[in-house]
């Protein structure tokens, strides 16, 4: 291992424990030495997760996209009978703007967490497109992750979630943190439905959201699905400028020019709407025809090998000036240090992805000048959607 990456452990074990200890003091109910607090909802009731406006004023509706993610594509097509992913075909169904509301709540509840330290938004922060800024993030008893806290946005778009594209939707993912033994520790239905029957707060916010008090693991994943779900962010200046609506810089223009050039190729992996792709495209989306992951050649050999021979998610690239530290492990603080690794620093890999080897098979060298690179990182700032991270329907209502 580096000894960068190995300090930047160290970093963010320290960081854990710092965070521990200043959680322990600052309450008065401690369990396993942490308060636990109510939400306050005062305003929450006029929050719309079911429709999201887009630049251009039509509205796109959050339950029919997680209907759309139901169908499961196979070569380009979507699938028919036996094909559908009918949890989350139940999520649309039962989706609503009270039950998102719930899942808001349980995604900032440290209740979550096994000892009352860790809630999804304690890795997850809306200021920093819901990353959080270690290499690798820390998990309910200072325990280090195996990877960096990805971004949220969009998720609903995606067949393959997290760095190994190993979840197939939302749902899929909703409740693996919260069993995860690193992250949040949970360690039965039960435990985690008690918790929660606990307090005097999800009892009404059940019966609004399901139309009955009775708390669940199955409720509890649906709500924490449809919270995630209305996750959608496609108010950045690039969305404006796609919609006629503004106009780039001259220094956007020159990055946004080259990150779709051969040269470049930027955009062969990094395609679509959310600049990502998804697993097993087939054309479908509007994607070429990569798979949803890739080696990009960060390592010769790689300590963590993503979903096999160093192939990692395509990560979406929305809201990516906010989402730092970059790549899988954390390995890059800034995106200077990402645009020099596409620049100069590509290591030759067996499974190095077609798309970053020249005519010769050897990695690419694009060797992109100063200004180029004050370019690329100009345009990739246009994919910032400020009201995104400022809208308080996705805020920590446990905040105040
Ligand atoms: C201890 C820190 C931590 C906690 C707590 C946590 N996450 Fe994450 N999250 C991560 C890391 C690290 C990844 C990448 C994991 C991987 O690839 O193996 C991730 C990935 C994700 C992704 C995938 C994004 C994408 O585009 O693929 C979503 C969505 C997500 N988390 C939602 C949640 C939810 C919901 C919760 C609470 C139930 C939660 N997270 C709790 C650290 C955390
Ligand atoms: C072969 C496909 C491919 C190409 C071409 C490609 N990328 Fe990537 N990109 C990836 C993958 C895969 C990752 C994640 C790699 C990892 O963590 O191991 C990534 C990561 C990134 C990240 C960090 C994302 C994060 O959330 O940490 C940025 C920024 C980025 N790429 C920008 C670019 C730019 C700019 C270009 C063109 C110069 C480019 N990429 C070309 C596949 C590609």
């Amino acid at each position: 291992m580096k000894s960068k990456q190995l300090t930047g452990l160290i970093l963010a074990g320290l960081t854990g424990l710092t965070m521990l200890g200043m959680v322990a003091c600052d309450g008065d109910n401690p369990i396993g030495g942490v308060a636990l607090k109510t939400p306050n909802l005062a305003n929450a009731s006029s929050f719309d997760y079911e429709y999201v406006t887009m630049v251009n004023g039509t509205s796109l509706s959050v339950k029919n996209m997680i209907l759309g993610r139901s169908f499961k594509f196979t070569n380009g097509f979507p699938g028919t009978t036996g094909n559908i992913d009918t949890d989350m075909q139940e999520a649309a169904m039962t989706f609503s703007n009270a039950s998102a509301k719930l899942g808001r709540v349980l995604f900032y509840d440290k209740r979550m967490s096994l000892n009352n330290a860790v809630s999804c938004g304690s890795c997850h922060h809306q200021s920093l497109g819901f990353s959080d800024r270690m290499p690798v993030s820390v998990g309910f008893g200072g325990k280090v992750t195996r990877r960096n806290s990805m971004s949220i946005n969009n998720p609903v778009s995606f067949n393959n979630l997290f760095w190994d594209s190993r979840a197939q939707s939302p749902m899929d993912l909703s409740l693996r943190p919260v069993f995860d033994h690193i992250e949040m520790g949970m360690e039965s239905d039960e435990m985690l439905e008690k918790k929660l029957a606990a307090t005097d707060f999800y009892g009404p916010l059940f019966q609004e959201a399901f139309g009955s008090t009775e708390i669940t693991r199955r409720k509890v994943s649906l709500a924490m699905t449809h919270f995630v779900s209305s996750m959608v962010t496609m108010n950045s200046k690039n969305d404006k400028v796609n919609e006629g609506l503004a106009q780039f810089t001259m220094m956007e223009k020159m990055g946004h020019d080259l990150f779709f050039s051969e040269r470049a190729s930027c955009f062969k992996c990094h395609s679509g709407s959310n600049f990502s792709a998804p697993d097993d495209p087939g054309g479908a989306y509007g994607a070429p025809t990569v798979a949803g992951t890739a080696n990009v050649g960060l390592d010769k050999t790689y300590a963590d090998n993503g979903k096999g021979n160093g192939n990692f998610r395509i990560p979406s690239l929305r809201n990516i000036e906010l989402s730092a530290p970059y790549m899988h492990d954390g390995r890059f603080g800034t995106l200077e240090s990402v645009i020099d690794h596409y620049s100069r620093g590509i290591q030759a890999h067996p499974h190095l992805d077609a798309n970053l080897k020249d005519d010769r098979g050897n990695p690419k060298r694009m060797n992109f000048t100063a200004e180029e690179k004050d370019a690329l990182i100009a345009f990739l700032r246009t994919l910032t959607d400020v009201s995104f991270i400022s809208n308080p329907k996705y805020s920590d209502p446990f905040a105040n």
